[in-house]
This record gives structure tokens, C-alpha cells and sequence, in this order.
């Protein structure tokens, strides 16, 4: 079985949450991951010392290979300057990882993509052929009985109100082609509330089943929907033939994540039938 921690949306800056990042913490030793994936937005403003602090916080996690992805919020929104000539200066001076990156370990194969777009969207994201190809060759120059798992910061699909902005604009292109290249899960962020979808929800009319999983914010106050005021967190269980998804929720004493009620899911299953979801996004999908 292999293991992966899945948060996002950090926020290092104003909305950071010391006693979350605590609690992320002491649930990453406890789990003891494979993997650890972090899918954007380590910082609320793209500068140098929110960088260094979300890099002293991910190098006290356990030692396990890590993937770690930009956001929106890892370029500077208001530097202009900064943003146009230089948008990721800040992280390439503290964070040792590609921008668009490829990690493989014993089952698995894990490409990263930069879905922030300082020059256009800004706000939201984008993927670039470029990008998809470097997706595709990496994916297609592993072994095929691990795993496929795409990162990127920005969704493909919002399911339900509670804010987090508009999908990437070409999302059914790229579900599209994220189905040719066997992807078996997308993993992104930016919503700041966990959602679990599937590829046929950007894509209506196809049979397609690539589960699309977005944690919340793991460590900010800008939780958003069902998950206002509070932090979460996922756990990945990848199985012969399932994957077992399991949303952690800080308590309300702020001390713990939580386990909420796992979701099983199909590896590449062709099933029709809706992911039953844990209960505190019941009401939000019934929205
Ligand atoms: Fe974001």
C-alpha cells in the first residue's frame, strides 16, 4: 500500500494558522506517509520570508520525498514589476523544486504542474500544452503498474457554492487529454474546502473517472464553504484496484486533525455511480 499526505494552500503570511500547522505536523508523523504532496500556495504573498517559513515548516515533516507545487499566491500579485519580469523569484530563492516537476518512487509516478499564470489569469490558473506534453512524456516514460497522479494547484471543476473562483478556462481539454495519459487521480487545491469530483463531472456525456481531489487550506484561516474558520487535510490509501480517501479536519479545540469518514474509490473505474462523500460535505454537494 502506498501512502500519500495530501494539503494545500499553506498561506504562509497573515491568514497562517501556527496551532494548524502543529497539528499538520504531529498528523504527519502519526500517518506516516510515503509521499507528502503540497499543491500550492505555500504563501500568501509571495515574499521571500513567507517562503522560508513554509520551507522551515515542510523540512520538520517526515523525511519522505515530497512534491511541492506554486499557486496563485507564489507570485506577487501586487509588485507588478515583479510580477512581470521576475514572478518567481521569490521561490526559486527558497524552495529546491521545479516549477513544473516529476518525482517517481516504488508505485508511483507523480508529475507537478505550475497552474499559476502571473501574466493573464493571475487569480486563476492555466496549464499550457507544453506542460501536458511534459506530463504525458514523464508519465509515459515510467512503468505503467504504479500509480499516475497529477498535481496542480488550480481545479477542474467546482461542484457546489462556497467559492474558490472559476475552474482552469480549458479544463474539459485537459481532462481530456489527462484521460489519455491514464492519470489514475488529480490532486489540486485552491478552493479551500475538499472536494471530491470526477473527471465526467468537467467532461458531461463521457464515461470518464479520474477522481479529482482538492484538500482545503491545511494551515489558514481562509477556509471556505462547509470549512470556514477551520483546516483540512487528506490521506490517500492507494490499494490494489481502490484508492481510500480520507479528509482529516481540525477539531474545534484546534489541537488535532480528525478523521472524517473515508471515501473509496475505483482505480480507473468505469462506474456511473457518484463517490459516496463523508458528511461534512453532504450538505454542500446537496447545495
Ligand atoms: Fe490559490
Amino acid at each position: 500500500m502506498l501512502r500519500i499526505l495530501h494539503g494545500s494552500d499553506l498561506q504562509m503570511g497573515r491568514p497562517f494558522r501556527p496551532r494548524a500547522a502543529k497539528a499538520l505536523r504531529q498528523l504527519a508523523f502519526e500517518v506516516d506517509p510515503n509521499l507528502i504532496v503540497i499543491s500550492g500556495d505555500l504563501t500568501q504573498r509571495a515574499k521571500v520570508h513567507e517562503f522560508q517559513a513554509a520551507w522551515k515548516f515542510l523540512e520538520a515533516l517526515p523525511q519522505v520525498p515530497l512534491v511541492v507545487t506554486p499557486g496563485n499566491h507564489d507570485v506577487p500579485l501586487y509588485r507588478f514589476w515583479e510580477r512581470l519580469l521576475v514572478p518567481y523569484r521569490s521561490w526559486n530563492r527558497t524552495i529546491p523544486h521545479d516549477l513544473d516537476s516529476v518525482t517517481v518512487i516504488p508505485g508511483a509516478t507523480v508529475v507537478a504542474l505550475n497552474s499559476a499564470s502571473p501574466w493573464s489569469a493571475i487569480v486563476g490558473g492555466r496549464l499550457t500544452q507544453a506542460q501536458l506534453r511534459f506530463a504525458r512524456q514523464s508519465f509515459d516514460s515510467e512503468p505503467t503498474e504504479g500509480i499516475r497522479v497529477l498535481v496542480t494547484h488550480h481545479h477542474f471543476v467546482c461542484k457546489s457554492a462556497g467559492g474558490g473562483g472559476r475552474p482552469i478556462p480549458t479544463a474539459p481539454l485537459i481532462i481530456n487529454q489527462i484521460e489519455e495519459m491514464e492519470v489514475d487521480v488529480v490532486l489540486s487545491g485552491h478552493l479551500h474546502r475538499m472536494q471530491v469530483a470526477m473527471s465526467r463531472d468537467v467532461v458531461p456525456g463521457k464515461n470518464f473517472a479520474v477522481p479529482l481531489i482538492t484538500a482545503g487550506t491545511a494551515t489558514s484561516r481562509r477556509g471556505r464553504g462547509e470549512e470556514k474558520g477551520t483546516n483540512s487535510v487528506n490521506v490517500l490509501d492507494v490499494m490494489e484496484g481502490r484508492i481510500k480517501v480520507t479528509p482529516y479536519l481540525l477539531s474545534n479545540s484546534e489541537q488535532a486533525f480528525e478523521a472524517l469518514e473515508p471515501i473509496s474509490l475505483m482505480r480507473r473505474h468505469m462506474s456511473n455511480e457518484p463517490p459516496s462523500l463523508p458528511r461534512h460535505m453532504a450538505s454542500e454537494e446537496r447545495a
